[in-house]
């Protein structure tokens, strides 16, 4: 049974584990801190997922900027981890749905992520280029 729920200040080591964990690198532990001391930091979309109370998955949207004609806040995917032992359960998919739920209900219009085409895409992400032709300014839906 996954619950996912918003991060807590005592999640904060163990979310650095899954991170490192997830990775193989501190990077993006790194930046999770990093990120949540700065202005661009969203409490309400940064995620736990855990099981038995356990911490066991971790996602984070913040803001970024982005640069066209005009520079627009849009929200940014990244990271997402999950523990190396509780992989392809289901975990990764139930962080990204709600968190995307929590970014609409934010009334957040654009969430931009790098990662695999292939996994991204089933979650109604598109590649860039789709956009391009019109400057940002109007997704092509
Ligand atoms: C990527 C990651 C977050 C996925 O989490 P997860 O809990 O294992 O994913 P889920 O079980 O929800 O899988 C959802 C689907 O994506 C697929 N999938 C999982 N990992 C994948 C990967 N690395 N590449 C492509 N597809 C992947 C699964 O096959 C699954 O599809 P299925 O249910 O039809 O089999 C996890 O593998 C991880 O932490 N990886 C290391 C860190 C990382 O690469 N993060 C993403 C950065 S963009």
């Amino acid at each position: 049974m996954i619950d996912i729920r918003c991060e807590t200040l005592p999640d904060y080591t163990v979310i650095a584990e899954v991170n490192t964990l997830a990775f193989g690198q501190e990077n993006e532990a790194k930046l999770v801190e990093k990120i949540r001391r700065s202005d661009r930091y969203i409490p309400e979309l940064s995620l736990v997922a855990h099981v038995e109370n356990v911490v066991v998955g971790h996602i984070l949207f913040s803001y970024i900027d982005l640069a066209g004609e005009e520079t627009l806040q849009v929200l940014g995917l990244a990271p997402l981890a999950v523990h190396p032992q509780f992989q392809r359960q289901g975990i990764g998919r139930t962080l990204i749905k709600v968190g995307l739920e929590i970014a609409e209900a934010k009334k957040e219009a654009i969430v931009i992520v790098l990662g695999h085409p292939e996994f991204y895409t089933r979650f109604g992400f598109q590649p860039s280029v789709v956009y391009q032709k019109n400057g940002f300014k109007t997704p092509p839906f």
